[in-house]
């Protein structure tokens, strides 16, 4: 995998953001298993809890596109702090990735960056198995 490019791709896809009330702006980039590249962004709304964040928008246009096998998604701010996934888009990830093999990179900036697994991020989630 190039973490490098995935963190590109990444800020690239915070310049679409749209964060007009938190003006907290946020890009994600999902690599999925067939190597292709979707990028995502906050998308906020007026009313508030309909905002969409980043990681999710990636996951959503990737899906509705017939992709469900993912390898690895970079997450981005416009601080220079690590940045890591909300709740929501944890239990997002846990729909579609493997806990132990799906790789969460989270950067301060375009070199230094941090990888971890769902499972480290959200340990004891719920997911399909606890059906
Ligand atoms: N946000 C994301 O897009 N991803 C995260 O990982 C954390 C939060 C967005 C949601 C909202 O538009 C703004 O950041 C402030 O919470």
């Amino acid at each position: 995998m190039d973490v490098l490019n995935l963190i590109e791709e990444a800020y690239e896809a915070k310049k679409m953001s749209y964060a007009p009330y938190s003006d907290f702006h946020v890009g994600a980039a999902l690599l999925t298993q067939s190597g292709k590249i979707y990028r995502g962004c906050n998308i906020e709304n007026a009313a508030y809890s309909p905002t969409n964040c980043a990681e999710r928008t990636a996951i959503f246009k990737a899906v509705s596109e017939g992709e469900k096998e993912f390898k690895a998604i970079a997450v981005v701010g416009d601080k220079e702090e690590y940045l890591t996934p909300c709740g929501v888009c944890r239990q997002v990830m846990m729909e579609f990735c493997d806990e132990k093999a799906f790789q969460i990179v989270l950067a301060k900036n375009k070199t230094d960056y941090r990888i971890c697994t769902l499972q480290e991020l959200f340990p004891g989630a719920f997911s399909a198995k606890n059906l």
